[in-house]
């Protein structure tokens, strides 16, 4: 039988010789290109615009990697129009062919691998393993979503004698992609092909400080042939042209990921009526997350510890995914928290571009403030277990552990989204998922037991569209691990999943009596 898995590409081995070499170079090459102007993608045309902005390397915030042009409002409505022009040509394209345009920019993902995840470490400050995964996932977005289109254009037959009754899927027009800075490339890229492959003319616009990582996305789907005004970059401010755009009342679909408050606001927003309007916008959100990992008496310590480390730390915290809530039973809190501590003093904190770094900075200035002020709070609630120091030059935050958190507390309520962890101390398993669920999210979520009780509870109890047992919640694969949450961590259906393309299509039943 014929094995229709679907297969990932393969992250890149720097065991390998060769590989580190490869990667050396894409930096000596990014490197060269620093200072460059990327410019705004309108109807097929790179333009010129009034604001321009520096995007810096947190890691080392003298060194500007980029300068980044941001359109205004004016130039979001002639992207629109550009759309609006562009869709009816988009939807008659076979399907086909728009698969294959992703299975090309997919192609030529893989062929740029290196330089992309080189400028995803120096832009975002992303340690370079995690940034060589995030290639991997863009580009299996890519040959996922050219599958998965391939599959529901398929459509339903329902015919009984006498009359067909095909069940179909048509493209819902302009969608308008916005994206967060943490997953620079990939959750752009995942978001922008499955509007595009399902035929809706779309409009991307980055998050400010991730903006070139997105420029090299639009080359990219250039050249995969993605013909004018089907796809547009139109970097610029969120609350200026990120609020125009997804006021529109020619915007059919909005796909978000970001904050809770921006997702709350822009839901809100696509629900009222523009003049002119005639259809209701469908908003997919993915939000943010409280997550939380659960420790009982039965774990594996040895295991325990480094999963909720990495989950914690990987990306200094700043994954919709990481750990920061670690709720351990009293029988093994004591043992637990010192060995926490004592590994958590062993990760290297340094430049993201250093092969040994495991924790690098911040994305930028306001987040290092917000994510003090939560550590002077968690301070005021909690017991300090650890705070490592951090290099001075970049918006660096050594990761801090705080004990003794009350369940209700700031920090183990809020997304603080750093490397800032709140241990809670529970009586035993029945609290711990009582306290897990006790917040307004439901992203991911992880135990560690060797109980089969606790763990068949947690699968039915344990509210969060990833649950994890006995690994680490985050780093989700395409196709393995469908990603999304629920609560007031997002609305819609699961990225990588077999339902996600359905949030970009309109579906129809036509019958024909014969
Ligand atoms: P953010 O909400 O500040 O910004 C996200 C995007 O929204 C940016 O492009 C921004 O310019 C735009 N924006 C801001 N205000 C807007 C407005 N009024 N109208 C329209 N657009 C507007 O989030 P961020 O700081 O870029 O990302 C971090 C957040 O994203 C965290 O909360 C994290 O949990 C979440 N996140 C969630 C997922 C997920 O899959 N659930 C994945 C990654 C990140
Ligand atoms: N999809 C990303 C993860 O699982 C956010 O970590």
């Amino acid at each position: 039988e014929e094995d229709k898995s679907f297969e990932g590409a393969a992250d890149t081995d720097f065991a390998e010789d060769e590989r580190r070499k490869e990667a050396a170079q894409a930096f000596e090459g990014v490197r060269r290109d620093l200072g460059k102007t990327y410019l705004p993608l309108i109807n097929g045309e790179y333009v010129k615009t009034q604001d321009v902005i520096d995007s810096v390397n947190p890691s080392n915030y003298s060194q500007v990697i980029g300068k980044v042009g941001l359109i205004s409002v004016e130039q979001a409505e002639q992207a629109m129009q550009a759309a609006k022009a562009a869709f009816p040509g988009w939807k008659k394209t076979p399907v086909k062919q728009r698969a294959d345009i992703l299975r090309k920019a997919g192609d030529l993902l893989e062929e740029r691998r290196a330089e992309l995840s080189a400028l995803i470490v120096l832009e975002v400050g992303k340690p370079v393993k995690e940034a060589d995964a995030e290639v991997s996932e863009a580009i299996d977005f890519c040959r996922y979503y050219a599958d998965e289109m391939e599959r529901l254009y398929q459509g339903v037959n329902y015919d009984v004698p006498g009359e067909t009754n095909r069940y179909i899927y048509q493209p819902r027009g302009i969608a308008v992609v916005i994206s967060p800075w943490n997953f620079p490339l990939a959750i752009a890229c995942g978001m922008t092909v499955a509007a595009l492959v399902a035929g809706n003319c779309t409009l991307l616009k980055p998050a400010e400080t991730s903006s070139i990582i997105t420029a090299k996305l639009t080359e990219i789907l250039i050249e995969a042939g993605i013909p004018k005004g089907v796809f547009q970059y139109v970097p610029g401010k969120g609350s200026q042209v990120g609020a125009y755009l997804v006021s529109h009342p020619d915007t059919h679909v909005i796909a978000f990921t970001g904050s809770q408050e921006v997702g709350c606001r822009i839901y809100s927003e696509a629900a009222t009526l523009k003049p002119m309007q005639r259809h209701m916008k469908r908003v997919i959100a993915e939000m943010g997350g409280k997550n939380a990992i659960i420790v009982d008496e039965s774990a594996d310590l040895d295991q325990a510890v480094v999963g909720v480390v990495q989950s914690a730390f990987g990306y200094s915290g700043q994954k919709c995914s990481a750990c920061s809530r670690v709720i351990v039973v009293e029988s093994i809190y004591d043992t637990f928290v010192a060995r926490l501590v004592e590994a958590t003093k062993s990760l290297n904190i340094g430049e993201a571009e250093l092969p040994s770094t495991q924790v690098g900075p911040v994305i930028d200035a306001n987040a290092r403030d917000r994510i003090r002020e939560y550590i002077e709070k968690g301070k005021a609630e909690a017991k300090l277990a650890l705070e490592l120091p951090s290099p001075a030059q970049g918006y660096f935050i050594g990761p801090v552990i705080f004990s003794e958190v009350p369940p209700d507390g700031i920090i183990a309520q809020q997304e603080i989204f750093g490397p800032v962890l709140a241990v809670i101390k529970v009586r035993d398993f029945a609290e711990a998922l009582q306290v897990a669920n006790g917040t307004n999210y439901a992203l991911t979520g992880g135990l560690y037991s060797r109980t089969p009780s606790h763990i068949q509870q947690a699968q039915e109890e344990f509210e969060v569209g990833n649950l994890y047992i006995n690994r680490n919640i985050t780093g989700a694969i395409v196709a393995r691990q469908p990603f999304g949450g629920f609560k007031l961590s997002g609305v819609g259906s699961k990225a990588g999943g077999p339902d996600y393309l359905l949030q970009f299509l309109e579906p129809r039943t036509i019958t024909e009596n014969i």
